[in-house]
C-alpha cells in the first residue's frame, strides 16, 4: 500500500518534469497543519539552484499538478512552498485500504538486511538496575520495529560474564561465603561477597594478589575455579530472566563475553599478521595515529601479561557476528560512556574489511528526583527487579480504584500489562538522547503523554464495541473473515474530527519506518499520543452508538480501526494493551 507521503512525491515529480525541471527538494508533513496536510520546499531548492523566483517557480509547477484525485487544489505560501491538503474523500479511501490491510499500510521494506541487535547485556554478579531500563527496552523496542519491516533481526545479550571481577568473586566465594545467605537470595550473596572483597584488596595488597591468582587459575582452566564460576553465571542469568519475563523481552541468542574465549588468540594473531596491530612496551596495541578523534587512544588488544580486554572480545564479536551470522548490520544499544571503545573498534573492523554497518545507539540517563543519576536511598544503583515489582504494585492500586469489581485474575494481569508498559512508555516517548527524571506520578497518570493514558484509550474502544449490539462494524467483520475485496464499505467522512482521526490513521504507515532513521521510537509514540487525542476529539464530537445508519458503521470502523493502530503500535514498543481497565 502507497502512503500520502509517497502517492505526492510521485506526483510532485511528474510535475516537475512536464514543467521541465528537474526533481529536486523534499515532501513531508506540513510543519504547520493549517495550512495543509504535507508541503514541498521544491521550488525554493530549484530558486536557488538556479537563481529564479522560488514563487514564480511554485506556480509554474503548480500549473502542471495533476493531483484533483488526492488534493485540493495546491496552494504557494510564504517565500515558495507548496501546500497539499487531502481531500475527504480521498481520506476514506486511503483509511478503508488500511482498514483491509493487516499490516495496517506499513510495507514491507525493500532493502532488508540482517541486524544483530545487542542490547541490555549486563554484567554477572550484579543485579541488573535501573540503567540497564534504556538499553533493555530501546533495544527491544527498534527490534520488534527492524523485525516488523521486513529485517532479519538477531537479538543478542553480550552478557559480561567475563573479566578481572571473578577473581574477586572466586576469592570471596572462598573465603567469605554465607551458604545460607546464598540459599535465600543467591545474586544478593554474590554481590556481597564481592563488594567485600573489593573493598579488603583494595586495602590489602596480599588479597588483591590472591584474587589475580584466582583469575590466572580460571583463565587456565582450573576445575574448581570454573565450577564456581559458572555457578555464579547461573545464579545470575536466574536473575536476569526474571527481569526478562516482567519485561516481556527475548533474546534470540545470548553469547556472553565468555562465548568468544578461545577465538581472542586468533584476533590478535590476525591483527598483527595485518599490521594494524603492534607491539608495542610488551603490550599488542592498535594505533590511530592519522585520526585526530583517536590519535591519543591506541587500544591494547592484548596485555603485557598475556592477557586479553573487553575490546579483544569485542573485536571476536565484530568477526562472529559477520561471518558466522551474516549480518551486514550490528547497533549497539550502549550507553555514551562507551562511545570510544565502539569507535576504535569500528575503525578497526574497517581496517579489517569487515563491511558491515555498525552503529553505536547512546541515550541519556535515566535521573533522580534531585536530578542526579538515580540511586537508592543509601547511595546504590535502584535494582531493577524490585522497580518493576513496584511498578506492577502501583498500577493495581490505580485499577482498584478505577474498576474495584474486576477479578483477581483479571487486576493482577491488568496490573502488569500498565505498571510495565508505563516504565517502557516513559522511557521510549522521550527522545533517547536526553536525560529524565524518573517519576511514578508522571508515568502512571491516566492523562497526558503515558502508556495508561494510551492503554485507556484503547479500552474505550474495546468497551465501545462491547456496547455495540453488533461486537464488530460491518466492514471491520468482512476483514475478519479475510475478505479483502475493495468492494465492502466505504468510510463516510463528514465532521471535521472524523476527517482528522481517518487522516492520522493513514500516517500510521508513514511514521513507522521513520523511526528507524535516527533510531528514535520517540517518533512512534508521540504519534500514538496524538492518535489517542484525535480520537477523543472525534469521541467527543461524534455520537457512535446514537448516531443513524450509514454514519454508526462508519463510525463503528474508524474506533475498530483506532483500536488495531493503537494495539499494534504499542506492540512495537512492547507494550501491551489490556481489554478493559
Ligand atoms: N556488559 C557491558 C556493560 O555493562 C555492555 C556490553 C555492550 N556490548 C558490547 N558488545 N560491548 O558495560
Amino acid at each position: 500500500m502507497e502512503t500520502f507521503q509517497s502517492l505526492l512525491a510521485k506526483r510532485l515529480s511528474d510535475a516537475l518534469a512536464k514543467a521541465g525541471l528537474p526533481n529536486a527538494g523534499e515532501l513531508t508533513p506540513a510543519t504547520d497543519r493549517r495550512f495543509g496536510d504535507y508541503q514541498t520546499n521544491a521550488a525554493l531548492v530549484l530558486g536557488k539552484q538556479r537563481s529564479e523566483n522560488p514563487q514564480t517557480l511554485a506556480e509554474r509547477v503548480i500549473a502542471q499538478f495533476d493531483i484533483g484525485d488526492l488534493c485540493e487544489p495546491p496552494t504557494v505560501a510564504g517565500a515558495g512552498f507548496i501546500n497539499f491538503t487531502l481531500r475527504a474523500d480521498a481520506i476514506a479511501k486511503k483509511a478503508g485500504e488500511v482498514l483491509r490491510d493487516e499490516r495496517l499500510g506499513v510495507a514491507r521494506t525493500k532493502s532488508t538486511r540482517t541486524i544483530v541487535i545487542d542490547f541490555g547485556s549486563p554484567n554477572v554478579a550484579k543485579p541488573m538496575h535501573v540503567g540497564h531500563i534504556r538499553s533493555t527496552v530501546l533495544g527491544d523496542a527498534l527490534a520488534r520495529i527492524a523485525q516488523f519491516l521486513g529485517h532479519e533481526v538477531i537479538r543478542d545479550n553480550h552478557i559480561g560474564d567475563w573479566g578481572t571481577q571473578f577473581g574477586m568473586v572466586i576469592y570471596g566465594w572462598k573465603n567469605l561465603l554465607d551458604r545460607q545467605s546464598l540459599q535465600r537470595d543467591p545474586l544478593a550473596e554474590i554481590v556481597r561477597i564481592y563488594r567485600e572483597t573489593n573493598e579488603r584488596a583494595t586495602r590489602d595488597p596480599q588479597v588483591r594478589e590472591a584474587c589475580r591468582q584466582e583469575l590466572v587459575r580460571l583463565q587456565a582452566g582450573d576445575r574448581e575455579n570454573i565450577d564456581i564460576w559458572n555457578e555464579c553465571v547461573a545464579f545470575s542469568m536466574q536473575d536476569f530472566e526474571h527481569v526478562y519475563t516482567l519485561l516481556d523481552v527475548h533474546y534470540d541468542i545470548q553469547c556472553g563475553e565468555s562465548f568468544y574465549n578461545d577465538r581472542l588468540p586468533a584476533v590478535v594473531e590476525r591483527l598483527l599478521k595485518s599490521g594494524i596491530g603492534e607491539i608495542s612496551e610488551g603490550a599488542v596495541v592498535v594505533f590511530f595515529r592519522d585520526q585526530p578523534e583517536l590519535a591519543n587512544k591506541p587500544c591494547i588488544v592484548r596485555k603485557r601479561d598475556g592477557g586479553y580486554n573487553y575490546a579483544t572480545t569485542d573485536l571476536a564479536t565484530v568477526d562472529y557476528r559477520v561471518n558466522d551470522l551474516k549480518a551486514d548490520t550490528v547497533w549497539y544499544v550502549v550507553g555514551a560512556p562507551q562511545s570510544l571503545h565502539f569507535k576504535q573498534i569500528f575503525e578497526i573492523a574497517r581496517r579489517e574489511g569487515y563491511s558491515a554497518d555498525f552503529r553505536h545507539i547512546t541515550f541519556g540517563s535515566i535521573l533522580g528526583e534531585d536530578r542526579k543519576l538515580m540511586k537508592t536511598r543509601s547511595g546504590e544503583n535502584v535494582p531493577l527487579r524490585g522497580l518493576l515489582e513496584e511498578a506492577c504494585k502501583r498500577a493495581r492500586k490505580i485499577i482498584e480504584e478505577k474498576n474495584p469489581d474486576l477479578s483477581e485474575a483479571d487486576k493482577t494481569d491488568i496490573a502488569h500489562k500498565i505498571g510495565i508498559g508505563a516504565v517502557k512508555y516513559f522511557d521510549l516517548s522521550q527522545y533517547r538522547m536526553t536525560d529524565y527524571i524518573f517519576s511514578w506520578e508522571k508515568m502512571l497518570s491516566l492523562q497526558g503523554n503515558t502508556a495508561p493514558y494510551l492503554q485507556n484509550a484503547y479500552v474505550r474502544i474495546r468497551s465501545i464495541f462491547r456496547k455495540a449490539d453488533e461486537s464488530a462494524p460491518k466492514i471491520g467483520k468482512s476483514r475478519r473473515r479475510g475478505d479483502t475485496d475493495s468492494s465492502c464499505g466505504e468510510l463516510i467522512l463528514d465532521d471535521r474530527a472524523e476527517i482528522n482521526l481517518a487522516k492520522r490513521l493513514c500516517q500510521f504507515a508513514e511514521i513507522v519506518p521513520q523511526v528507524l532513521n535516527d533510531f528514535r521510537p520517540n517518533i512512534l509514540a508521540n504519534y500514538l499520543f496524538e492518535l489517542a487525542n484525535s480520537f477523543h476529539t472525534f469521541y467527543e464530537a461524534c455520537p457512535v452508538l446514537k448516531s443513524e445508519e450509514p454514519a454508526r458503521s462508519s463510525r463503528l470502523t474508524l474506533c475498530d480501526l483506532t483500536g488495531r493502530v493503537l494495539q499494534r503500535g504499542l506492540d512495537l514498543l512492547g507494550i501491551k494493551a489490556p481489554d478493559k481497565m
